[in-house]
């Protein structure tokens, strides 16, 4: 006897029809027209059954504060850093875990089951990285936690931030992090990614650096990060988040520069919802976009994934734990509109973000743990271009959250009853446009 066998679904790579097996909580057969009991039975009608989503970029000791103490009047960067700054020390251990864990059912509805979060280390208490470690542990059965040590203050800024982050490693904290656009110098923040990269290579840790989070074009510590990546040997553990300079380089430079990215088998997660919004904030007009050159890096074979970064926080007032959300602005924002564009993105929050973490066990696929979400929706275009309801979200073979489908009832003579925005057109019949 099956645990779950969902009939009819279409899946991402553009298989469609076929029938998914789940027993022991992992994936057991995905073929069509599967004749079996099974204790639970759910009827896809065609619609998309995709791996779950994944958020590589996320500061979870910050959501759900908004607020507290104050808002964030100028919209920066900088003035987010201060509001954080004001927050902490009214921080307490309870309060941390309650948002972070109520962010948790939020990221569960919406079929979101891994999360990299930073978390800030420029505390001497440590509170934050003691809270999220018993979240990690707390939400280990549905979400897969993985806790960067973020020096938020600066590496050498912050007088206590490199002990700090020992400290925070020590304790069991995955990942190193970084700020180097946030220390003194450009200088220093060289010198603060070589030595976050050295402590890293000296622990086996992989590594995942705020970098270049501003519209200067001369932030060129991507750079560096490459540069050490390359002669530390760490290729393809090394992350990028934010690269908004690289909107605002000079071309002959990015040319050289995205090689190297290459090279290093960087990792690049834009973050489209905060930096449209915290991006271009010292421009009159015209306002640039801030977002790093992502179709650019793409093409160059780098693995880009997208992260959410912020919700309802200093940094940022809105946010839905909605990933598709993140790959619709994506689109928008790096004119990603072809439909191979498209599905680009939405691979951004899928299993492009998998590689990003380090989630090897991940997808679709026979053996793989059966985790997943059956969205109302027919293939991934269509579930970024509506972001899509989640209408079951699966972990290890349970349904752990269920959403009713999205419809409209009409009264209007001579049309239908109901509107399902996953009646229209498909995007095969729209023709492909690139
Ligand atoms: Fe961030």
């Amino acid at each position: 006897m099956l645990d779950l066998l969902i009939k009819d679904a279409n899946l991402p790579d553009g298989r469609s029809g076929v029938d998914i097996a789940v027993s022991e909580g992992r994936f057991e057969t995905i073929a069509p027209a599967i004749e079996a009991e099974a204790r639970k039975v759910i009827s896809a009608g065609g619609r998309l059954v995709s791996p779950h989503f994944i958020d590589p970029h996320f500061h979870m000791d910050a959501t759900l504060s908004l607020g507290k103490p104050r808002l964030n009047r100028s919209g920066t960067l900088l003035e987010g850093i201060a509001l954080w700054g004001e927050l902490k020390p009214l921080l307490t251990h309870e309060e941390v875990v309650e948002r972070a864990m109520r962010y948790c059912d939020l990221a569960v509805s919406q079929g979101l089951l891994s999360i990299r979060s930073h978390v800030d280390v420029c505390d001497d208490r440590l509170l934050a990285v003691d809270a999220l470690l018993e979240v990690r542990e707390k939400v280990r059965p549905y979400i897969d936690l993985q806790l960067v040590a973020f020096p938020q203050d600066g590496l050498y800024r912050s007088p206590n931030a490199e002990k700090n982050l020992m400290r925070a490693l020590d304790k069991g904290v995955d990942v190193v992090g970084g700020i180097p656009h946030f220390e003194r110098t450009m200088l220093e923040g060289a010198a603060s990614v070589q030595r976050l990269c050295e402590i890293a290579s000296e622990r086996g840790l992989l590594i995942d650096m705020h970098c270049d989070e501003t519209d200067d074009p001369e932030s060129r510590h991507i750079e560096t990060l490459s540069a050490q990546t390359v002669r530390l040997g760490i290729q393809g553990r090394v992350a990028g988040s934010h690269l908004t300079s690289m909107h605002s380089m000079d071309n002959y430079y990015v040319s050289k520069l995205i090689p190297l990215m290459a090279e290093a088998q960087i990792h690049a997660i834009p973050n489209p919802l905060i930096n449209i919004t915290i991006q271009g904030r010292h421009d009159t007009y015209p306002k640039r976009r801030g977002m790093t050159r992502m179709p650019e890096l793409l093409a160059a074979g780098i693995n880009v994934s997208l992260g959410q970064d912020c919700c309802m926080d200093p940094w940022y007032s809105l946010g839905n734990a909605d990933m598709l959300e993140v790959a619709h602005m994506a689109v928008h924002v790096a004119q990603m509109t072809s439909v191979a564009a498209m599905k680009q993105a939405f691979d951004a929050v899928t299993v492009n973000s998998a590689r990003a973490i380090g989630l090897d066990e991940y997808g679709v696929e026979k053996g793989m743990p059966a985790n997943c979400v059956l969205l109302q929706a027919r293939d991934p275009v269509e579930a970024v271009r509506l972001k899509a309801t989640r209408l079951a979200v699966i972990r290890n073979g349970e349904v752990i959250s269920e959403t009713d489908p999205r419809t409209a009832r009409l009264n209007l003579a001579g049309r239908p009853d109901v509107v399902d925005p996953a009646d229209y057109a498909p995007v095969e019949k729209a023709g492909e446009t690139g």
